[in-house]
């Protein structure tokens, strides 16, 4: 036997019994984005390397250290690390800013970033995210943070909380970049050598560093909210308000200036503490300069995203509920060739009526049958012999109960009794979840 091959590093297989609790996850959060307007955008996984040297920034750890890059034919091209730049790209390319503002996008990728590895910290990973171009207004901020808000809420999430501050505009950033250039300027001795680099070529990310020596300066720097100029001052005040009448509670933090340079005024995360060191489960703000950067018109814009891994972890940590699962409501068991065709047959035409229906395809004995059946836990069971093809007529058996019924081996008969016994079934309707969803049925019978 050869040696298997295993998946790579910082990456993982999502598995038939996880996925549920992602569909759950990935659907509230799409229809939660739909009620604010946010219409899905599916972009590349893959784009030019310079979108994102350009957006997210050369001096990031993201282009720094962290992206995927390779070259074919020529040209650079690199795994997205994150949403927005990709987003940024097709609005431009496809001429959505002609749209009536303000233009609202919603997507669910995965991106890659070559980062260590740890809980809740992956290479492939996530993100659910959404961009809202147009609006300058802070009460757009504000609704941005109240549909992310929303969305804990409809996942039942608690023991979060948020963040946020703002990192100022073209004209008030430099001033504060000379306060923190002449902090730092005093500390130069004491810092780590990335951040001798981050003095010289971009101040800002000197916030950024996760170095435990460079911890007791960063504590002391000068924060941002203490520079802004009047309209960032005003456009924070107005934030503020606008959570306030919102009744949406906030912490005002200074270390909050976010991992990628295109970020001008509000920036904001959502952090718990209950799934370890990587507790931000969301993160965005606004970037009014990034559509001029990547050679759009001056066009104020905003977004978020968040890590789905990280929404699932906390969701677990604070034992938030999940639907109830589809489950098998029939297997229909055979003996023999003919027999075993015909039980086909019938799955065939009660799979078209939408029911999770399983029979055998492996030629094995009724007793073998049976224990698979068991296995995937069907409501009911039956089993077609050569006397019920003669007869025309099976016994169903609730596997639970062992009550058996006789009913016409034809679909109309089978739905039939598979629909009054559902009916008279109690299951949960928590999360707008019905008995159709449960049992695996995609249309309602009418009666
Ligand atoms: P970000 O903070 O880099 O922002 O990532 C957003 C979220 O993605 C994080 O809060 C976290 O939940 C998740 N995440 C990031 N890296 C990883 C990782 N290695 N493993 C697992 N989860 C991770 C952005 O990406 C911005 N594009 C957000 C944004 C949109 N800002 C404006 N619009």
């Amino acid at each position: 036997m050869s040696q298997k091959i295993r998946s790579l590093k910082g990456t993982k297989d999502i598995l038939p019994q996880e996925t549920p609790k992602w569909h759950y996850v990935q659907r509230v959060l799409r229809e939660v984005a739909e009620t604010y307007g946010y219409g899905e955008i599916r972009t590349p996984t893959i784009e030019r390397t310079n979108l994102f040297t350009r957006s997210v920034g050369e001096t990031t750890d993201i282009v720094q250290k962290e992206m995927y890059t390779f070259e074919k034919s020529d040209e650079s091209i690199t795994l997205r690390p994150e949403g927005t730049a990709g987003v940024v790209r097709a609005l431009l390319q496809n001429g959505m800013l002609n749209d009536a503002f303000p233009v609202k996008l919603q997507y669910d990728i995965n991106c890659y970033r070559y980062e260590n590895p740890q809980a809740g910290r992956y290479r492939e990973f996530h993100q659910f995210g959404a961009e809202c171009f147009g609006s300058a207004d802070p009460l757009q901020d504000a609704e941005m943070i109240a549909m992310v808000a929303d969305i804990l809420d409809a996942l039942t999430v608690t023991d979060i909380e948020l963040h946020i501050n703002s990192i100022g505009c073209k004209e008030c950033r430099p001033v504060f970049n000379q306060k923190l250039t002449e902090y730092y300027t005093q500390h130069v001795d004491e810092i780590c050598e990335t951040c001798k680099e981050r003095l010289k070529r971009n101040p800002l990310r000197l916030l950024d560093c996760k170095e435990p020596q460079c911890q007791p300066i960063k504590a002391n720097a000068p924060h941002t909210v203490d520079y802004l100029c009047s309209e960032c001052k005003d456009h924070f005040d107005g934030l503020k308000a606008g959570l306030d009448a919102l009744d949406i509670p906030y912490g005002i933090d200074p270390e909050i200036v976010r991992g990628l340079d295109y970020y001008t005024r509000t920036v904001f995360e959502f952090i718990t503490n209950k799934i370890g060191a990587q507790g931000t489960v969301c993160g965005g703000g606004r970037y009014d300069g990034l559509v001029e950067e990547v050679g759009g018109p001056a066009t104020p814009a905003l977004g978020f995203a968040m890590g789905i891994e990280r929404i699932l972890m906390v969701m677990e940590a604070c034992g938030a509920e999940f639907p109830p699962t589809i489950q098998c409501i029939l297997y229909i068991g055979s003996m023999g060739k003919k027999e075993a065709a015909a039980a086909l047959a019938l799955a065939y035409e009660l799979r078209k009526e939408g029911f999770y229906v399983l029979c055998d395809t492996m030629g094995r004995s009724v007793r073998a049958q049976m224990k698979y059946a068991d296995k995937k836990e069907a409501s009911y069971s039956c089993i077609i012999g050569s006397n019920e093809l003669e007869t025309g007529e099976v016994e169903i058996r609730n596997m639970q109960t062992g009550n058996t019924n006789i009913v016409k081996i034809n679909s109309e008969e089978f739905s039939e009794f598979l629909w009054s016994e559902l009916q008279s079934q109690v299951i949960p309707h928590d999360h707008g979840v019905d008995i159709g969803d449960v049992m695996g049925l995609l249309e309602h019978k009418e009666d």
